[in-house]
C-alpha cells in the first residue's frame, strides 16, 4: 500500500510515521515538501506519487489565533482538504483526514454522535467544518476522524503547558466547566492504521463513500481534573514540581476569557468506530504515564 502522509511533523503526523510504516511504503511530507496553501503543489505531489492512500495530518490548530487569522485558517483547514480530495479522486486514492469536537457548540448534555447537528463557535471550528464539507463534496473515497484534546510527547499541547506551569508556580486556576476526552496522538495514529488495514482486507469503499467517525479516548473529564491528573502522575514519577494537585483551583470559562469560544461539552461518542471496525477506545491514562516517562523531567 503506497501511502502519502502530509503533516509528518505535527503531533498526530509524527505518530503516523510510526503507525503507518507496517502497512507499506510511506512517503512522509512536511511543510517544506508541500505547502498546503499552494493548490498547485498539492496536485503536483499527488499526481507524481499516485498513492493508494493519502493521510492528511496538516492543520491550522491555533484555536485563539485563528480568530485574527481567518483567511489562513480557512486556506489550510478548508480549501486544502478540498484540493486534496480532488487530487485523491483523480488518482483513485483513499483520503484520510482529521477534524474536531469544535464543530459542535457543546450545548448537548450527552456525548456527541456523528449525526448530531453542528454549530461551531469560532473560526477554527468553522474552518474545520468547511474542510469536512469540501471533502464530502468530492466524488471520492474518504475517512474523516473527528478527535479532541490531542496530546503526545511530540509538539505543544495542554500536558506540556501544565508541566511547565507546575514547575514555576504553586497556585493555578484551570477551567472546570469544559469537559472532554484527552486523546493521545499515538491512539489516533494506531486507530488510523487499524482502520486502513481493515479496509485493505475488506470491501473497498465505493466512489462517493465518505465516512465520518468520532475518535476520542475513554474517560472524559474537565480540563481542571486533567491538570490535576497530569501533576499527580508527574509527582508520582519523581518530577520535581512546585505545584501540588490539590493546589489546582477550579475556575469557570467566564474567569478565563479567550478570543475563541469553546464547547462546554466536547465528549464524542465513538460507537460507530466500534461497529464498523471492531475498535474500542481505551482510557488516556496509560498514554499520559508513558508520555511523562519519556519526557525529560
Ligand atoms: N491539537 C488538538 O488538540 C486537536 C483537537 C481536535 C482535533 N485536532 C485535529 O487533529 C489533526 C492533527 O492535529 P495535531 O494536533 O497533530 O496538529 P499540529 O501538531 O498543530 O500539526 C499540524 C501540522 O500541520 C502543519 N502545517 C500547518 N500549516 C501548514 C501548511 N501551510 N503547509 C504544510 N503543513 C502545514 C504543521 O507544520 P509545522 O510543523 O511546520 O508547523 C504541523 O506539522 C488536525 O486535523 C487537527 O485539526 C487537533
Amino acid at each position: 500500500m503506497k501511502i502519502l502522509l502530509l503533516g509528518k511533523d505535527g503531533q498526530v503526523g509524527w505518530q503516523l510515521q510510526r503507525a503507518l510504516a507496517p502497512l507499506g511504503g510511506v512517503h512522509a511530507c512536511g511543510r517544506a515538501d508541500c505547502d498546503m496553501t499552494d493548490a498547485a503543489a498539492i496536485h503536483a505531489l499527488v499526481g507524481a506519487l499516485r498513492p493508494a492512500v493519502i493521510v492528511n495530518a496538516t492543520a491550522y490548530t491555533a484555536v485563539d489565533k485563528a480568530e485574527s487569522e481567518p483567511a489562513l485558517a480557512e486556506a489550510i483547514n478548508a480549501r486544502a482538504p478540498g484540493e486534496l480530495a480532488a487530487a485523491a479522486a483523480a488518482c483513485g486514492a483513499l483520503l484520510v483526514h482529521y477534524s474536531t469536537d469544535y464543530v459542535f457548540d457543546g450545548g448537548k448534555a450527552t456525548p456527541y454522535v456523528e449525526t448530531d447537528p453542528v454549530a461551531p463557535q469560532g473560526v477554527y471550528g468553522r474552518s474545520k467544518l468547511a474542510g469536512e464539507a469540501a471533502i464530502q463534496a468530492v466524488a471520492g473515497r474518504s475517512l474523516i476522524f473527528r478527535t479532541s484534546w490531542v496530546f503526545g510527547e511530540h509538539g505543544g499541547n495542554f500536558v506540556r503547558t501544565i508541566l511547565r506551569l507546575a514547575a514555576q508556580r504553586d497556585d493555578l486556576g484551570v477551567v472546570a466547566d469544559q469537559v472532554g476526552s484527552p486523546t493521545p496522538a499515538a491512539l489516533i495514529a494506531d486507530v488510523t492504521a487499524a482502520a486502513l488495514l481493515r479496509l485493505a482486507h475488506g470491501r473497498r469503499l465505493e466512489i462517493g463513500e465518505n465516512r465520518l467517525y468520532h475518535l476520542a479516548a475513554a474517560n472524559p473529564l474537565s480540563w481542571c481534573d486533567f491538570a490535576r491528573e497530569i501533576v499527580a502522575v508527574a509527582i508520582a514519577q519523581g518530577w520535581g514540581l512546585r505545584l501540588a494537585p490539590a493546589a489546582i483551583r477550579a475556575i469557570t470559562t467566564a474567569d478565563y476569557p479567550t478570543p475563541a469560544r469553546r464547547p462546554a461539552n466536547s465528549r464524542l461518542d465513538c460507537s460507530r468506530l466500534g461497529q464498523d471496525f471492531g475498535l474500542s477506545m481505551p482510557c488516556w491514562r496509560p498514554y499520559l504515564a508513558r508520555m511523562l516517562e519519556r519526557l525529560p523531567a
